[in-house]
């Protein structure tokens, strides 16, 4: 008998087949072990025991969908997370952004939009939100309609308030929203400098020309040929020495870094587009990236 310690990978398969097939939503070039993680978990949660008891609930039930979902998406996010990321934008990037009478940024993986009015609030005190449309994008519509609505606890603005002053904010975090009964709405000129908009980086195209992209703690779950993917698709959708920005776990392979990107801050992890001429760059995309089948 053949493969018995393939049975669970078979299971698995399956199961990410099913939910490309029936949703659409493509976790097939997700990290395995990062995958198998949230799954252990959520057949904890369902009571369940093996990953093949899944695919009936994917296929019949929408509550069940919606749930594992929601478990392989992975949404966590905070106000002001690393808070020396933000201190660098500003260094590094806003006096840029200045020499713009208007320019565009784009958050991939919004999540429920902490990571955007994050950058909004520090936009607006620097001056610079009246030049700027924040795009935040993510593909799981549940975060999306959270950050759509953007009702946030009060409490939560009082345990970020240290990092918000680490981050470079210059007042209280609170003032810049309206807080009622243990409620806070951002600012309503914060939000309407934000669009937000369902996008995934597994299927969907090029997304404008972009003088920055955010897409932090997302690709930490791809595996490398969806990486390959999403990055080609940041690089088309920048402008030409436009800035690029991971997360404080992630970094571009070399390879990557050395032909299209410019590192220009280690620690926060913040890249320049390279100023190669249009001719040679075709030439590399041809050779560099290979897009999914
Ligand atoms: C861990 S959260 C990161 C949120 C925020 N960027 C931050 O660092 O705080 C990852 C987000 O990426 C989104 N995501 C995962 N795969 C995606 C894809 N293929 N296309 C678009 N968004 C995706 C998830 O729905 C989730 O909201």
């Amino acid at each position: 008998m053949q493969g018995k310690t393939n049975v669970a990978e078979i299971e698995l398969t399956a199961l990410l087949e099913c939910l490309y097939q029936h949703s659409g939503y493509d976790f097939r070039h997700y990290s395995r072990s990062s995958v198998q993680r949230c799954l252990a978990q959520h057949l904890q949660v369902e009571g369940l025991s093996y990953v093949s008891e899944l695919i009936p609930l994917v296929l019949y039930r929408q509550d069940a969908l919606q749930r594992l979902l929601q478990c392989l998406s992975v949404n966590v996010t905070q106000f002001y997370r690393d808070p020396f990321f933000f201190r660098a934008l500003q260094e590094r990037i806003f006096p840029v952004l200045k020499t713009f009478a208007f320019f565009k940024i784009w958050h991939a993986g919004c999540s429920s939009g902490e990571e955007v009015y994050s950058l909004a609030i520090l936009l607006d005190e620097a001056g610079l939100l009246d030049r700027a449309r924040l795009y935040a994008t993510d593909f799981n519509h549940g975060v999306l309609a959270k950050a759509r609505e953007a009702v946030f606890a009060e409490e939560d603005l009082d345990t970020r308030q240290q990092a918000y002053r680490e981050s470079g904010g210059q007042g209280v975090l609170k003032q810049h929203f309206h807080c009622r009964y243990g409620v806070a709405k951002p600012a309503k000129h914060l939000r309407e400098h934000i669009t937000f908009a369902h996008h995934n980086l597994a299927s969907d195209g090029v997304f404008g020309e972009m003088q920055l992209i955010i897409c932090r703690n997302v690709m930490i779950y791809f595996d490398r040929q969806l990486k390959k993917r999403a990055l080609t698709l940041f690089h088309q959708s920048l402008y030409p020495l436009g800035f690029f920005c991971l997360g404080d776990k992630e970094s571009l392979d070399r390879e990557m870094e050395s032909a299209h990107f410019e590192l220009v801050d280690k620690r926060a992890r913040i890249y320049r587009k390279q100023s190669v001429n249009m001719e040679n760059l075709a030439v590399e995309h041809a050779g560099m990236f290979t897009e999914p089948e």
